[in-house]
């Protein structure tokens, strides 16, 4: 059974929420375990629709806060800000009748153990209801408060994208669609699609993407036909489209340098019989590596280890196929992971930037001529993207870009740019080089 009042999702929604914005913690892991604890699947689809709501409002709702309480609270009782935070947000959204959502805030005070602001809740959200608009016209009228993003991140679209940074701004606001890959090696897409429908999960199959089919309505992924035995995986049109660019052929040789937690090596593997070295720095996330294969019957030799230091690791032979998906900063997947706009700083861009130029430079010389190297970003910004693209071919003479006009995504003068919302798709950036035969 739901909580009668709502009271537990905006409390663990508001704990969830402090952990971004106080104290700098990535979303996933804390809200994944605080949404374990809650029994009813209603309550934990609430909580996390909730901290989406409140991430993506909160400069105004933030603000609001300010205007409406006199007094700081005590930093003990810190937790009332994000409770507000998140019910005038709510009261903003407008999808609750708006007693429903002071009541919920008011129990989900006392449920959080600050019975005693329970009333000063109360009276808070209702000053704002009696006088909402006068406090609504208060809110500066800029983008920061209009589209909930800093304002370093909004700058930067704006310079990036002129014409498209307003649509860039929705699209990281709505909710994403879900996309799954068939695996070839179980089905077709058509077969695939045939047995979603038989089963009552509505589904369509991507015009773009030749392994993608996109679910009409959310659904447990489990319940899907398919699912268990590895037929299905999870994973979005654009990262999929990644596999197009690269083209493995069976028996060749193939790096993933950045390859946790394995989406696109099991991609590889379900389309081409290749040999696959999977390389990722970070060991805990190399294990969900084993987990992702291990769950679909695939196997690669997984590497711990630097892309930027091959020397550390490589064996001495040359790859025909090597894929950087590099790490980045992620502002292609905001629809996803909306706490991304509030982690990110401006100062962390030149050092991921150093960090992608790094392991283009060391990883080209592992790459047989007439080989390919695709690098891939989930970011819009132009300096991850289409510049970095630019650096690389202005130093390395026997680099080619190919073009992939056939392949969805935004021609830039080299690669292809997917902003999110795309045909549906999250925001990528792809481009592959072909390493030239001397002379
Ligand atoms: C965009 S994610 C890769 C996603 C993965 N390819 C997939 O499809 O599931 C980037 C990865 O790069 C890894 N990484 C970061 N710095 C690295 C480095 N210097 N060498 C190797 N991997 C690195 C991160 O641990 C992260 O797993």
């Amino acid at each position: 059974m739901p909580t009668p009042t709502g009271a537990e999702p905006r409390l663990l929604a508001a704990q969830a929420a402090a952990v971004v914005l106080d104290q700098g913690q990535s979303l996933d892991a804390d809200l994944a375990q605080r949404v374990a604890a809650v029994e009813n699947a209603r309550d934990r689809a609430l909580t996390r629709r909730l901290v989406h709501v409140l991430m993506r409002d909160w400069p105004a709702a933030n603000a609001l806060v300010g205007l409406l309480l006199t007094r700081k609270p005590a930093r003990r009782d810190r937790l009332v800000h994000f409770i507000l935070a998140l019910a005038l947000a709510e009261l903003r959204e407008g999808r609750e009748p708006p007693r429903a959502v002071v009541h919920a805030a008011v129990e989900a005070a006392r449920l959080g153990r600050l019975r005693h602001l329970s009333g000063l809740v109360n009276a808070v959200l209702r000053n704002f209801l009696r006088a909402r608009d006068e406090f609504l016209a208060k809110l500066p009228d800029d983008p920061v408060h209009r589209f909930g993003y800093p304002g370093w991140l909004i700058e930067r679209l704006q310079d990036d994208w002129p014409d498209d940074w307003e649509s860039v701004l929705a699209a990281g606001n709505a909710s994403p669609p879900l996309w799954l890959r068939v695996n070839r090696r179980h089905w077709t897409p058509a077969t695939a699609a045939a047995a979603l429908g038989e089963a009552g999960f509505e589904c369509a199959l991507s015009r773009h993407v030749p392994d993608a089919l996109r679910l009409a309505h959310r659904a447990a992924i489990r319940r899907l036909p398919g699912f268990d035995a590895g037929g299905l995986s999870v994973q979005d049109a654009a990262a999929q489209l990644t596999l197009e660019y690269l083209r493995p052929e069976p028996g060749q040789r193939v790096l993933d340098a950045c390859a946790a937690p394995g989406g696109k090596a099991a991609h590889v593997l379900e389309r081409a019989d290749v040999d696959l070295t999977a390389v990722d720095l970070d060991a805990g996330r190399l294990e969900r590596t084993a987990e992702t294969l291990g769950r679909l019957g695939l196997a690669a030799s997984l590497v711990l280890g630097d892309a930027a230091r091959p020397e550390a690791w490589w064996d001495g032979r040359l790859y025909d196929r090597i894929l950087i998906d590099a790490p980045c900063s992620a502002t292609g997947v905001i629809r996803r992971h909306p706490d991304i706009r509030w982690l990110r700083r401006s100062g962390d861009i030149d050092p991921l930037v150093e960090l992608q130029q790094r392991m283009l430079d060391a990883l080209w010389p592992l790459l047989k001529p007439g080989g390919i190297l695709v690098y891939v970003t989930c970011s819009i910004l132009k300096a991850e993207n289409v510049r970095q693209a630019s650096r690389f071919l202005e130093l390395h003479a026997d680099a080619r870009a190919i073009e992939h006009a056939h392949l969805p995504g935004r021609a830039q003068d080299y690669g292809r740019q997917i902003l999110p919302g795309d045909a549906g798709m999250d925001g990528f950036y792809h481009v592959a080089f072909e390493r030239l035969h001397a002379g």
